[in-house]
């Protein structure tokens, strides 16, 4: 029976990938190592939470003597690294927290859980330490060109500069005591259980809700879209079948302008939901600061080594996604509540009302 840390498992991708995992094979177990900031939620997991395979810590990732007694307790094979501050715009408003968490906390699982494995001559087998990264850490494209694995490191924003310094020293793991790792750059995921601060579900939430929808600048930027689940799917091959030291690219070759998102999502919800919701909630707003135009990645690496493809296509997921939060409006709710409430709505006004994030 292997034993995964996954860290950051009540987030966003986090929760997708233990449902994923403990639905696709029996033989594991996951204990989910999740400080449960704002945008972590058991929530997600409710599902799971009597499963006897599955264990819930509540610790951050920077805290050494907690992380060293979960590798001492356990007998860990796999770290999955999804615990991170992920939000851009709060990154441009607070950065000290995105170096801690994303770095000092990246670098505490890495000593730990070197400290675990090393033998005398180099490390047990069958481990692995799998860093989840972003294809942001590549900075930002012009009309042309796709990111590959040997693209320099070009990070823009506070966000992406802690995901390129968290990168680095996992390789400098590798390179320097060869400790088996990877690290996988997806492109932007989207699907249930994504906290309302990110794009799509922000857009489902404020349509439901009649809220105007605030476009960043001139709407063209464009992100590359990939279905939750096809992430999970890349991951759980890369830690199987994945090179020690490589890295691999995630992305399923599907780019869209932020303003074809939100025309894509209000239509849906005007066809099928409510014939109030069209493009008169649309309100352009000041452009995030040094927001990057353009991100696409280049899956060849994953696609020929591995065998991954995506199989949700956008037109589908999209669909899956929207009626997902149309069957949970409660759980936006709830995870919106109380001391977040007030960042959020500050931010939102924020938006609406052109102050620059
Ligand atoms: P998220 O913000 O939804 O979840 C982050 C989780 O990490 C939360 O559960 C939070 O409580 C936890 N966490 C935060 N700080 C912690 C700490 N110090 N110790 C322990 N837990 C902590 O994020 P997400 O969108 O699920 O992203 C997960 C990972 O995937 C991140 O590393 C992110 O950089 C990467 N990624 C995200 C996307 C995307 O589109 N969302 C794309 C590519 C890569
Ligand atoms: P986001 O979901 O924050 O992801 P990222 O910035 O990490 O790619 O944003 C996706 C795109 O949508 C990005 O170009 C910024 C834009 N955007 C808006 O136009 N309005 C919004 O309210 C938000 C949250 C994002």
């Amino acid at each position: 029976m292997k034993t995964y840390l996954v860290t950051g498992g009540a987030g966003f991708i986090g929760s997708n990938f233990i449902m994923y995992m403990l639905k696709k094979y029996q033989d594991i177990k996951i204990i989910n190592f999740d400080k449960l900031t704002y945008a972590g939620n058991l929530e997600n997991l409710k599902e799971i939470q009597q499963d006897e395979r599955y264990i819930f810590i509540q610790g951050d990732t920077c805290d050494k003597k907690l992380v060293e007694d979960v590798f001492q307790k356990y007998e860990i094979n796999f770290v999955v690294n999804f615990a991170a501050e992920t939000h851009v715009d709060r990154s441009i408003t607070c950065p000290e927290v995105f170096a801690e968490t994303n770095v000092i906390g990246t670098l505490n699982l890495l000593n730990c859980a070197k400290e675990s494995w090393q033998t005398r001559d180099g490390f047990k087998d069958g481990v692995k330490f799998l860093h989840v990264s972003t294809d942001e850490v590549y900075g930002s494209l012009g009309n042309s060109g796709y990111f590959i694995e040997t693209t320099p490191l070009d990070p823009r924003s506070p966000y992406s500069a802690s995901k390129a310094s968290s990168d680095l020293m996992v390789k400098a793991f590798n390179d320097t005591y060869n400790m088996p790792i990877n690290i996988t750059r997806c492109s932007n995921n989207y699907g249930p259980y994504q906290f309302p601060e990110k794009l799509i579900p922000l857009l489902i939430n404020n349509c439901i809700k009649h809220k105007s929808l605030p476009v960043y600048g001139d709407g063209l930027n464009i992100r590359d879209w990939l279905y939750v689940e096809d992430h999970c799917k890349a991951i759980d091959l890369v830690i199987k079948k994945g090179k020690a030291g490589e890295i691999y690219n995630i992305g399923g070759h599907n780019e869209k302008t932020n303003i074809d998102i939100v025309k894509t999502v209000i239509k849906y919800l005007n066809e099928n939901f409510d014939s109030n919701i069209n493009e008169s909630l649309i309100s352009y707003v000041k452009d995030r600061k040094g927001h990057d135009r353009r991100y696409a990645i280049d899956p060849a690496k994953i696609k020929k080594e591995l065998g991954w493809y995506p199989e949700t296509c956008f037109e589908d997921g999209i669909k899956k996604t929207i009626k997902w939060y149309l069957d949970n409006e409660q759980w936006i709710d709830t995870i919106t509540a109380g001391e977040y409430k007030n960042y959020y709505e500050k931010m939102y006004e924020n938006k609406i009302q052109n102050k620059s994030i």
